[in-house]
């Protein structure tokens, strides 16, 4: 364990420089989870990356706990969602108001809904062990290769897979990249390739990550902008899932996730969306994406730039609001961004 409270550079904006005090730092420096997951680990992220928007992350459901006096801020920040507030879902597809927003197929390019879960019991990625990773692949993996119907698929393990196919699945936006400098820093990456992998029906509409980030990454989408559709798809998977995985969920922050920012929901509905003209005009783009709590990220996922005009486009609260809710958040935001381009 490292005694000392860490330094930050002078233009750190992280949400773990905003919070950790050194009067915080003491109170938690010398506490362990029951997995042994110290705050030393849970703040690495951040420390080696002061470019982070957060900069921490969980070992456990009872990291959150433990080290509340760090988390609850960083929490309150992201999602407004505050210590005494409960958690709520409501993940009925029949009471989203969503119809296609561009039944030209003017602007939206694709659409994608994912949830992260973790396993009950069980280690988050920065704290698991090698053996526990290892069996989480393959309870995950055997569950996910019983389903049927239109979720019927097979698992790819990223160990064997060829070069030229991982580069495929991730130009293609399937699959995720490997060696982010965030997870590593967080103890994410450790083993890699061992114990992650990708499922995927015959039609890649329905996907599962396995080990990233979170031990499943549940992914419905498809191109266009049937936002109701990918919504449905992802209920039904995830429905099907659960009958035979029992998930980390906790009354008050919901499903438990690894970062902050995946707690409740754990979700992000997003669309591919072309703005070339908006995106010439930073400002207004911000404003609205702000005034719809909805994020902009580049068409590579995060921490990646737009491309030819087109940019990703999601919902930024995932706890406290329902799962409704944050799609109900990106489609919104994703009218009133249409509306804005056309009017330039
Ligand atoms: P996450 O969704 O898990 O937070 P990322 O932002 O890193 O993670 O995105 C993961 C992958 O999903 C990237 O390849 C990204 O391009 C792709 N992706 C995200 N949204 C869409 C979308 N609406 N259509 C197609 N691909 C998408
Ligand atoms: N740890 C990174 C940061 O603080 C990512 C945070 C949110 N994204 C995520 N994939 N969990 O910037």
């Amino acid at each position: 364990m490292n005694h000392t409270f860490p330094s930050f550079p002078k233009d750190c904006h992280s949400l773990l420089c905003r919070y950790l005090t050194p009067e915080i730092f003491d109170a938690l420096k010398d506490k362990k989870t029951s997995n042994g997951y110290t705050l030393h680990q849970a703040i690495n992220s951040g420390v080696q990356n002061p470019d982070s928007s957060i900069g921490v992350y969980a070992g456990d459901a009872e990291s959150y706990t433990l080290f509340a006096p760090l988390f609850d801020p960083i929490i309150e920040a992201y999602h407004g969602f505050c210590r005494s507030d409960t958690h709520h879902s409501h993940f009925n597809p029949d009471d989203l108001k969503a119809p296609n927003p561009d039944t030209s197929g003017d602007y939206i390019v694709s659409t994608r809904i994912r949830v992260g879960r973790n396993i009950a019991d069980v280690p988050l990625g920065p704290a698991i062990s090698k053996e526990q990773r290892n069996a989480v692949e393959s309870q995950v993996s055997q569950a996910l290769e019983s389903l049927e119907g239109a979720l019927r698929g097979t698992y790819y393990p990223l160990q064997g897979m060829s070069s030229a196919d991982k580069a495929q699945l991730v130009s293609d936006h399937f699959l995720f990249k490997a060696g982010d400098r965030f997870l590593e820093a967080a103890g994410l990456n450790r083993d890699w390739p061992e114990g992650r992998g990708i499922f995927h029906n015959e039609d890649k509409t329905f996907l599962v990550w396995i080990n990233e980030e979170d031990q499943l990454r549940i992914i419905s989408m498809q191109s266009g902008g049937d936002i109701k559709a990918v919504f449905t798809r992802l209920f039904h998977a995830v429905s099907a899932i659960e009958k035979s995985v029992t998930f980390s969920h906790s009354k008050h922050l919901g499903y438990i996730t690894s970062c902050p920012t995946n707690l409740g929901t754990a979700m992000r509905a997003s669309v591919h969306i072309k703005l070339p003209k908006l995106g010439q005009n930073k400002e207004r783009f911000e404003a609205i994406a702000k005034a719809h709590h909805v994020q902009i990220r580049g068409i590579h996922g995060e921490h990646s730039e737009s491309e030819g005009g087109i940019y990703d486009i999601s919902n930024r609260r995932r706890l406290g609001v329902s799962e409704v809710q944050c799609v109900q958040d990106m489609y919104d935001g994703v009218v009133a961004l249409i509306a804005a381009e056309q009017s330039l």
